[in-house]
């Protein structure tokens, strides 16, 4: 049987987080060795907020690395960078001409972004087609992300669709895959809001990079409830719920079995064994990343990644210019 392709991309916007990691990255790893793989640094998605050029680079390379450092094996996957692949930002130019207005103003990520904005740039507006353009190149079926992309890719799925039918039908219609657990880790500071790199409040997010010392003092200091009762309650303890929910994935041990474990315990126990557990989930990541960050290596692997990328998209790139019609009849 053929494997089927998944892609997933994440934003050089900043530091990777415990929630871009939880909610996407730690599925990559499990999912690498049934499919055919294409993981993107997109750092064309990352322009469309203001970026600080030389935090921009830095962050992008950080990112490649640590794609690797939690377990991405470039020798079953393509790892490389959306700007090295034309191929992106000319379907993503297609796809806009498939896209309507309104539905990219329905976008809440868009409406987050811009809300309270003066200046709004119109790449923060199409910023799905080009996210549909990346995914759709390499006919994929998979697309493994958090919930907060949920709505991104049902609009990658209905540009598919109407792009199958008002030109050829040449594209796959993807699936998402969200996980069961985790699919939105919260802030710390504010456990109502989702957890985000680009967060001004540094005490809000958990970077795979944070030292054990700044780890310890984040989970500590992270918003809970007067209650001091360790219960799983997303309603009503939605701190609480979130670290639970974070212990549980890293610890590998279920929310029930932690409740129990934690009767009758206070926060300040149930955080500082949280921190360990974080401290020691992180360290074989941190450990490989400071190997590969400054390595020929890293360059090796994203230049291969750039090839075999920028050969599988301007094979679909030219049946899209083929279906619309532009360019000339080749011979
Ligand atoms: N808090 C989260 N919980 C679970 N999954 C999350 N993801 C993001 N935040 C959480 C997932 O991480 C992947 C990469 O996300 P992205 O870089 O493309 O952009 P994003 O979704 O907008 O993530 P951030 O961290 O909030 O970035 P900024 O601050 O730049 O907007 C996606 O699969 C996403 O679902």
């Amino acid at each position: 049987m053929t494997k089927k392709t998944i892609f997933s991309g994440i934003q050089p916007s900043g530091s990777v987080t415990l929630g871009n990691y939880i909610g996407a990255m730690k599925q990559f790893v499990d999912l690498q060795h049934d499919y055919h793989g294409y993981f993107c640094v997109v750092d064309q998605h990352a322009i469309t907020v203001s970026q600080d050029r030389l935090a921009l680079r830095q962050n992008i390379r950080s990112l490649a690395a640590l794609y690797l450092a939690v377990g991405l094996d470039p020798e079953k996957a393509t790892l490389f960078i959306q700007s090295e692949v034309p191929a992106h930002a000319q379907a993503g130019w297609m796809l806009q001409c498939v896209a309507y207005i309104g539905e990219l103003e329905r976008m809440t990520q868009f409406k987050d972004k811009s809300a309270g904005k003066e200046a709004v740039v119109s790449g923060l507006l199409t910023y799905p087609p080009l996210m549909a353009g990346d995914i759709l190149l390499y006919g994929t079926d998979l697309v493994p992300v958090g919930e907060d992309q949920k709505q991104h890719l049902e609009l990658t799925r209905t540009l598919a669709e109407r792009f199958n039918r008002k030109y050829n039908d040449i594209f796959t219609v993807p699936e998402v895959k969200i996980p069961k657990e985790g699919a939105r880790i919260m802030s710390l500071a504010d456990p109502t809001k989702k957890m985000s790199k680009s967060d001004p409040n540094q005490k809000s997010f958990i970077t795979l990079l944070d030292e054990p010392k700044q780890l310890e003092k984040k989970i500590k200091s992270a918003v809970t409830d007067s209650e001091g009762i360790v219960k799983y309650d997303k309603e009503n303890k939605p701190g609480i719920a979130n670290l639970l929910t974070i212990y549980s994935v890293l610890g590998n041990i279920s929310i029930a079995e932690l409740e129990q474990k934690y009767e009758g315990k206070g926060y300040g126990e149930f955080k500082g064994d949280l921190a360990n557990v974080v401290v020691d989930a992180l360290k074989p990541i941190q450990d490989r990343y400071y190997e590969l960050i400054e390595s020929d290596e890293l360059d090796r692997i994203l230049d291969e990644g750039a090839e075999k990328a920028n050969r599988a998209a301007n094979k679909m790139l030219k049946k899209m210019e083929n279906a619309m019609g532009l360019g000339r009849k080749r011979k």
